[in-house]
């Protein structure tokens, strides 16, 4: 079977070793439940107290403020339907961007249906939300500000720490979706000035299926399930030690490895985005030059479709489209418009997401891959 290089790291991540040691003794010896007095349950106890710890020092914060969740998904839920349920009294207005995931999105567009009125501010041309829109849509009735840490789609990074002084100044809730920045720059809920903050494992090297959300001490939303009592009353169930462990494990190596791990992935993905400029075809990069993810590039090919580039170069390299093209139109990501990018660009548009595996070689192999595809596609 083909090997391609895998450069889409933002669409999930393989699992690092260590992290795979520390999970194991869970699955294996240590298989207690943390909840039992007797002995069995010491250390599984002990790993989910630990790995807290290790999740709390990635995000410059209180382990107590730390919920295990099933991942991004379940802790953007949590969030911004605890808030909406919490401050229903106050008012029924929440402000995001046009640009979130879809599981914010998704989120908003369901309390719409239970009379939550949202905002979706637009971006500008670095797909970037700007502070004094954030201001400008401020109403008496607002509850919450959810807008990302990064984006997914083209790694721009959002000037949350604008947003969260903004957001303290009005006394207004602030979450941010951290799902992608988790590992990659900092994550400081202190500097970003969020009450709220979304992580998950499976974009920082640990299982997928694990995540976790930042719940700033004062702030009190009702419990995501009901039950045993777990996660401190916030989250009822048996935790998932396994993952859990993982978790812990990976947020300890993302911190030891920040500088080095971010010049790496910059370098990689610059040397990508290097070599595809010598193509020789006309591309342009989505996302901001420079407030960007390190591993992230974004880019469009003028004219070319991103599913028949994806054909050509599959066996040698994965990664992802921002459209496809139908005979009937071209379905854009709702990111790039947002981003306002001309059909004629977005329809070639390839995301690469280099990661703590990608080799140069590998970048090397894809750039050849990419040289290939283009040169027959524009041959066509
Ligand atoms: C920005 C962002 N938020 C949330 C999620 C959802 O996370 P999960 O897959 O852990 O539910 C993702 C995953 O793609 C993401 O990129």
């Amino acid at each position: 079977m083909a090997n391609p290089v895998y450069l889409d790291y933002n669409a999930t991540t393989p699992l690092i070793p260590e992290v795979t040691d520390a999970m194991r003794p869970f699955m294996e010896e240590a298989f207690g439940n943390p909840s039992s007095s007797h002995l069995h349950g010491v250390i599984p106890r002990r790993a989910v107290s630990n790995a807290r710890e290790q999740v709390a020092s990635l995000l410059h914060c209180h382990a107590d403020e730390v919920v295990f969740t099933s991942g991004g998904t379940e802790s953007n839920n949590h969030a911004i339907i605890g808030v909406a349920r919490t401050f229903g009294g106050k008012g029924n207005h929440i402000i995001t961007s046009a640009i979130e995931h879809p599981a914010v999105l998704s989120v908003c567009a369901f309390l719409e249906t239970e009379g939550i009125e949202t905002t979706y501010l637009p971006v500008d041309g670095n797909g970037c939300v700007r502070p004094a829109d954030v201001a400008a849509a401020i109403r008496p009735e607002t509850i919450l500000i959810t807008i990302m840490h990064a984006n997914n789609e083209t790694g721009s990074i959002q000037p949350v720490s604008e947003i969260g002084e903004v957001a303290r100044h009005y006394g207004i809730v602030f979450h941010t979706d951290a799902a992608q920045s988790a590992g990659k720059i900092e994550t400081n809920v202190d500097t970003m000035g969020a009450s709220l903050v979304s992580i998950a494992g499976h974009k920082m090297y640990a299982p997928k299926g694990v995540g976790a959300l930042y719940l700033r001490r004062g702030l009190s939303l009702p419990p995501f399930f009901h039950g045993a009592g777990q996660e401190s009353g916030r989250r009822a169930g048996t935790e998932n030690v396994i993952h859990i462990a993982g978790l812990g494990k990976a947020c300890e190596i993302a911190i030891n490895d920040a500088e080095a791990l971010q010049s790496q992935m910059q370098t990689l993905r610059d040397r990508l985005h290097e070599g595809i400029k010598n193509c020789g075809v006309n591309i342009c990069l989505n996302g901001h030059p420079k407030d960007r993810l390190p591993n992230t590039l974004n880019i469009s090919f003028r004219g070319l479709e991103a599913n028949r580039i994806l054909e050509e170069i599959g066996l040698d390299v994965s990664a992802s489209a921002g459209a496809a093209c139908h005979s009937d139109g071209v379905d854009m990501s709702h990111v790039l418009v947002a981003m306002q990018v001309a059909e004629v660009w977005a329809k070639g548009t390839i995301r690469f997401s280099v990661g703590r595996m990608t080799t140069e070689a590998d970048v090397d192999r894809a750039i050849a891959s990419v040289f290939n595809a283009v040169t027959q596609l524009c041959r066509l």
